[in-house]
Formats: structure tokens, sequence, C-alpha cells
């Protein structure tokens, strides 16, 4: 009975999301997502969206949850009692970007990451491509689960409005 935390910025939530949920989930007895604040990036969506974002796309899937997360990544692991972290890679690019993320982790209280590989016909939808297609005019649909469509562009209005 091993549960997972899944976590990322989910800025927003994407099919990708999605498939390394569901492939997390045939692993291990309980996923949870872990919407969390990356201090190197400002969201377009304020946290309480993306978590509301991340509950309906994953709604369908039994033993997946998701949750807000506040403060290091592995306090809360170690308050839930969750043995891994688990994170999806495209490419060698997002290898580059997590490897330094999974030692610290590991350094900080000895929990191990596990990679799983995306669907390669999704290897290209990635969360800032999505808002910066949406951003100049382009149609995000096929890349986003129900609702997100709708939740960017409001964000994108209001951020043109200020
Ligand atoms: O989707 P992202 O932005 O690549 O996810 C990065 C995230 C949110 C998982 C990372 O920034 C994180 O774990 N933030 C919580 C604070 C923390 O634990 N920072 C130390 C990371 S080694």
């Amino acid at each position: 009975m091993t549960t997972a935390v899944f976590p990322g910025s989910f800025d927003p939530m994407t099919w990708g999301h999605v498939d390394i949920a569901t492939r997390a989930r045939s692993m291990f007895s309980k996923v949870v997502i872990a919407v969390a604040h990356n201090s190197t990036k400002t969201p377009l969506l304020d946290l309480e969206t993306r978590v509301a974002l991340a509950k309906r796309a994953t709604q369908p899937l039994d033993g997946v949850e998701v949750v807000p997360v506040e403060g290091l990544l592995v306090d809360f692991c170690k308050g839930i009692g969750a043995g891994v972290i688990v994170k999806g890679l495209r490419g060698g690019a997002d290898y580059d970007y997590e490897r330094p993320m999974a030692l610290m982790n590991r350094s900080l209280t000895g929990i191990e990451t596990v990679f799983i590989t995306g669907d390669n016909a999704l290897s290209h939808v990635a969360s800032s491509l999505v808002r910066d297609v949406a951003r100049h005019g382009g149609s995000i649909g096929r890349y986003v689960p129900d609702g997100v469509v709708d939740a960017v562009a409001a964000a994108l209005a209001a951020e043109r409005a200020r």
C-alpha cells in the first residue's frame, strides 16, 4: 500500500498530467496530486483555480486525489505518509530539470522519485506552451481537460485588464 505524490504547478492541468496520474495510479494504491508553489514561476492561474481544475480532470480516476500544498514538498509527503514522489518525463530536457529536485528531495528526507514516461502523443504538451498558445490567440482545447479553456481565457483577460 504505497501512496505516491505527484507534485507540480499544474498551471494549467493538461492531458499530459492526466496521463501521468493514470499511469501512476496503475502502480501505486493511492496518488495524491500536490498542487504546489514553484518559487521560480509566477502562475497565470491562482492556486484555488489550479486545484479545482485538477480535481475536475481527475474526478473519474479512482484512488486519485488533489490537494494544495504550501511549504516544502517533502514535509507534505512525510505528513501524509507518502512513500514516493512521481514525476512525468517527456524527454531529456525534463530529466535535466527534474533531476536536481529529485536529488534535493532525497537529500532532505530520503524520499525517492520515480519517473514515468508519458504518452508519446502528448510529448509536446506542456503547461507553458499551452499558456503561450492561448496568450497569442491559439486554440488549446485539444490539449487540456474540461474547464481549462475558460479558466485560462478568464485569467488572460484579467491579466490584460491590469
Ligand atoms: O510543475 P513544476 O513547476 O515543475 O513543479 C515544481 C514543484 C512545484 C514540484 C516544486 O517547485 C516544489 O516541489 N515546490 C514546493 C516547495 C519545495 O519543496 N521546493 C523544493 C523543491 S526540491
